[in-house]
């Protein structure tokens, strides 16, 4: 938040920063689904929905799910959210109590610990390496484990490093979960951005009875660039996504009635548009990959899926420039902001001190400005 104060501030001072610290697709959502929300307008579906969405919407999503997941789902067992946030946050308050134990490895996406926190939960942290791709596994998973483990949280595609498991690994997995009954909280959100010969399988379809522990969440932000509409959903069972839906009733009621024409949509409109954003974020994918692991002291897992790449920069610290000592990633951050005009994200953000975490929703000549800039102030301290 810090960085990213700054590099506004520094933006409003007209200096020319490169901002690699955005968590979202830079393309603007395809025109049939913005059509669909100015027709709803238009139509006047500007009221309240049913608390848990539209059922048109929840049987698009049913069918989704059936076709591209192999998960079958009654409409009542899915709720609509203000983006897939508020269904991990809901999920979050439905299943955890006070001194639940939560486990999730790091590099975490910056909002599951919070979650926890805000349900009275311990959040239970699996140290994932790059020696592991940034993955954990079933031993590391096995002795996170106490009698008060109630829920795991998975998410692959990764944010912030593109780890992504296997079907073998969460087979393993599986196992576990089964054994240990635990809840699984399955945030499925980078879906569709996934690179090379990389296959997404949603955990919930590794057998029925993992199926009938977990919560599947997903949404619109990332795989239709709908960032701002703020539209999400989870299915799982029904006594969940019922609890769920209390939840929400009492909070923020139904997500907004055109974003959810919007929604139905993208669902049931022309996918052109997914497979082409996919192949435009593999081809920058390999192009910062090769750029970044070329600079000096830096060394780099490649990412599988989503839009970030996860250098690793411990290298660096202990370095200096005439006036600052870098010591850790937050410092590593702000030197580039000032050297370099770049802005990126400390991992310590994530749990991973030694890293920052670089977003490739940029041109490629941002990304190759940028990534000039940031070897430029590297390779000047000593
Ligand atoms: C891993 C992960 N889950 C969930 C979200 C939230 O998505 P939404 O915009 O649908 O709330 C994000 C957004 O950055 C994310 O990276």
């Amino acid at each position: 938040m810090k960085i990213n104060a700054e590099a506004k501030e520094m933006q409003a001072r007209g200096e020319d920063v490169i901002d690699f610290s955005v968590g979202e697709p830079d393309f603007p959502t395809p025109q049939n689904i913005k059509d669909a929300g100015k027709r709803a307008i238009d139509l006047n579906q500007t009221r309240y929905t049913v608390n848990p969405g539209k059922l048109e919407l929840r049987v698009a999503i049913a069918r989704k799910l059936k076709d591209e997941n192999g998960l079958e789902y009654p409409p009542n067992d899915i709720i609509v959210s203000t983006g897939a946030k508020q269904s991990l946050y809901n999920a979050v308050q439905s299943l955890v109590h006070d001194g639940d134990e939560v486990i999730f490895s790091s590099p975490y996406y910056v909002s599951y610990p919070e979650m926890v926190t805000l349900a009275h939960g311990k959040s239970v942290i699996i140290a994932a390496t790059e020696e592991t791709d940034f993955n954990f596994t079933p031993e590391q998973l096995r002795a996170a484990i106490t009698p008060k483990s109630k829920v795991l949280i998975l998410s692959y595609p990764a944010n912030p490093t593109g780890s992504c498991f296997s079907r073998i690994e969460l087979e393993k997995m599986a196992e576990i979960v089964e054994e240990r009954k635990l809840f699984v909280i399955c945030d499925d959100i980078y879906e569709h951005l996934i690179y090379d010969d990389n296959r997404f399988e949603c955990f919930a379809s590794v057998s029925g009875a993992v199926k009938e522990r977990t919560v599947v969440v997903n949404g619109f932000s990332k795989t239709y660039s709908m960032t701002g509409w703020r539209i999400g959903y989870a299915a799982g069972p029904g006594e969940i996504i019922k609890a769920m839906n209390k939840i929400q009733s009492h909070s923020t009621s139904n997500a907004s009635s055109i974003s959810q024409a919007a929604a139905v949509e993208a669902l049931n409109g022309p996918q052109d548009f997914v497979e082409a954003m996919r192949k435009e974020f593999e081809l920058r994918r390999n192009f910062v990959y090769d750029k970044i692991k070329s600079i000096p002291g830096i060394s780099c897992f490649k990412p599988k899926g989503a839009f970030y790449i996860f250098p690793n920069v411990k290298d660096y610290f202990g370095k200096s420039t005439s006036v600052f000592r870098i010591e850790n990633s937050f410092d590593l951050a702000m030197y580039l902001l000032h050297e370099a005009k770049v802005a990126v994200v400390p991992g310590a953000a994530f749990g991973a001190e030694g890293y920052f975490r670089l977003s490739f929703s940029s041109s490629i000549d941002k990304l190759e400005e940028g990534i000039r800039r940031i070897r430029a102030a590297l390779e000047s301290l000593s």
